[in-house]
């Protein structure tokens, strides 16, 4: 047995695409390497998942077509609530259910979790709970500030976690991140700005 990620994710049809390309040998090592492991979210992950503003969730239709949509909401919003659990709330949308509707026939769910600006992300597999009749859930996993019409709770049972290399990834700032790059140079264009006003005319 070897790190649960890559019981879910090393199917016959991967280990063969493996075997194909070359790189079988490569990854068998890595998965004795690994040894026995549950995949347990850690400090690492907590950390990554609560300064997150967003996320993509991945799900299945009963015709076999895998579905993505984004979520958005406040930094944080993906609640961590132990080791193998996360939570968030479900605002309404435009009504399709197209989330929603998969997991109620399939509770498999793959969440992709990317942080532009270090270049950093993070692949989550789980089942997921639609949770329609849990206002104090609701409440408990709500963000107060954030403008949204909150419609249900979907928990997540965490079974497996990993992360991704930083290839490829292209730097992108969020508007927060963007403000705190720009504070300290708008400071200094407003030290420059006082400092030529001295020396025009009407002084
Ligand atoms: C009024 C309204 C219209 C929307 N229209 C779209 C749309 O056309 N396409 C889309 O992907 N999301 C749209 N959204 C956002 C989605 O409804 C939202 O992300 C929701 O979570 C979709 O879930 P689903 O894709 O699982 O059905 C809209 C949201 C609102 C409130």
């Amino acid at each position: 047995m070897a790190r649960q990620f890559t019981n879910i994710a090393f199917t016959e049809g991967v280990k063969n695409a493996q075997t194909r390309y070359g790189s079988r040998e490569i990854y068998q090592k890595f998965l004795e390497r690994q040894g026995v492991s549950k995949d347990l979210l850690t400090d690492k992950e907590i950390e990554f998942i609560a300064a997150r503003d967003s996320f993509y969730m991945g799900t299945v239709n009963s015709n076999n077509y895998p579905y993505i949509q984004f979520r958005g909401g406040a930094t944080g919003f993906l609640k961590v609530l132990d080791e193998t659990t996360l939570g968030f709330v479900d605002f309404v949308g435009n009504l399709q259910y197209l989330s929603v509707g998969n997991l109620l026939e399939n509770d498999r769910v793959f969440l992709f979790l990317m942080d532009y600006a270090h270049r950093r992300r993070l692949k989550i597999w789980g089942r997921a709970k639609v949770i329609d009749d849990n206002p104090q859930l609701l409440e408990q996993l709500s963000d107060p500030d954030y403008q949204a019409e909150k419609a249900r709770v979907i928990l997540i049972q965490v079974e497996a976690f990993d992360w991704n290399c930083p290839q490829h990834i292209p730097i992108r700032y969020s508007e927060a991140e963007v403000a705190q790059i720009k504070a300290p140079l708008e400071e200094r264009i407003r030290e420059l700005e006082q400092k030529l006003a001295q020396f025009s005319p009407s002084n």
